[in-house]
């Protein structure tokens, strides 16, 4: 049986087995939400819980690093919201920011097994963010603006909606933002069969017959498989650095995302591609 549906003005094939074309970020993230079984896939890290554990507990290593008690923090796109039930501990209030309804019952069932009531899930994007001018002392924001939709548009506006709902003072941490084109060479487009001739040319045969497994194991049924393009964002330390200063923030410490290795502002040490930027607001001019 297959489904048609529209999705961003372009007709995909929707197979009854979860193997999905999406055409951006939010998309797929909204399809994960409606057929995986693994809430793990909702921090975009498949089956990696390991990798997901290692960041947060980078994050929450650097935030301590600051010595404040926050009175509210949100995490916007927050994804399973794992880094939120770990950093909600340093605040009074932590929400959670998710931009599909999908994702938000998900995560809503997921929170209710939870004791704290501390913790509350809104509907909203990087860019709209359902929250007053000038009331939130720390947003998150982790492996989230590089993705397939954002451009330097949609990040500047992001930036400027991080700057009209943040307290004066206020922390802006921004993780894993890549600085060059992971993407790069990769011209496969949503064609799984071009993308197995990439595996094959780029990762060799024993990944090639791991992605094969994965896919076939999707048609046929028990988990799902996400088709989408080869574009990205990704923004130079040194830019970032500049365009910041348009939405009154300044930088205050930088890490290696890979290793919390922590890095001098004016560095030219070679790192791994994404960085995790901590930034604090001043007044508005
Ligand atoms: C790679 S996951 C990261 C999740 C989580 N922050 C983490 O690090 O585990 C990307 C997240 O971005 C969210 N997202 C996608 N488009 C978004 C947008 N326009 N605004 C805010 N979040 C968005 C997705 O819903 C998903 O939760």
């Amino acid at each position: 049986m297959f489904n048609l549906y529209n999705c961003n003005s372009k007709l995909v094939i929707d197979l009854k087995m979860p193997i999905i074309k999406v055409y951006n970020s939010t998309e797929k993230y909204k399809k994960i939400a409606i057929y995986s079984k693994n809430n793990n896939e909702l921090t975009g890290r498949g089956l990696r819980t390991d990798i997901t554990k290692k960041r947060i507990s980078f994050v929450k290593k650097n935030l301590e690093s600051l010595n404040i008690f926050f009175q509210n923090i949100i995490d916007v796109g927050c994804g399973d919201g794992s880094f939120l039930n770990e950093i909600n501990k340093m605040s009074n209030k932590a929400f959670g920011i998710i931009p599909t309804e999908e994702e938000l019952t998900k995560l809503r069932e997921i929170f209710k097994k939870k004791i704290t009531k501390k913790i509350e899930f809104y509907l909203g994007k990087s860019n709209k963010i359902p929250i007053k001018d000038n009331s939130v002392d720390l947003i998150l924001c982790n492996c989230v603006l590089h993705g397939v939709g954002f451009n330097i548009d949609v990040f500047r506006d992001s930036l400027r909606e991080f700057n009209r709902v943040q307290k004066n003072k206020g922390i802006l941490y921004i993780g894993e933002l890549p600085q060059f084109n992971e993407m790069k060479n990769r011209n496969y487009g949503t064609s799984f069969f071009k993308y197995t001739i990439w595996v094959l040319k780029n990762r060799g045969i024993k990944i090639l017959i791991k992605t094969v497994i994965d896919y076939l194991k999707s048609l046929f049924g028990s988990s799902i498989y996400v088709i989408q393009p080869t574009n990205m964002f990704y923004i130079k330390k040194n830019n970032l650095l500049e365009t910041i200063k348009d939405y009154n923030y300044k930088c205050i410490h930088i890490f290696d995302s890979s290793n919390n290795k922590k890095l001098t502002l004016s560095s030219s040490e070679v790192t791994s591609n994404r960085l995790d930027y901590i930034f604090v607001k001043i007044n508005n001019k």
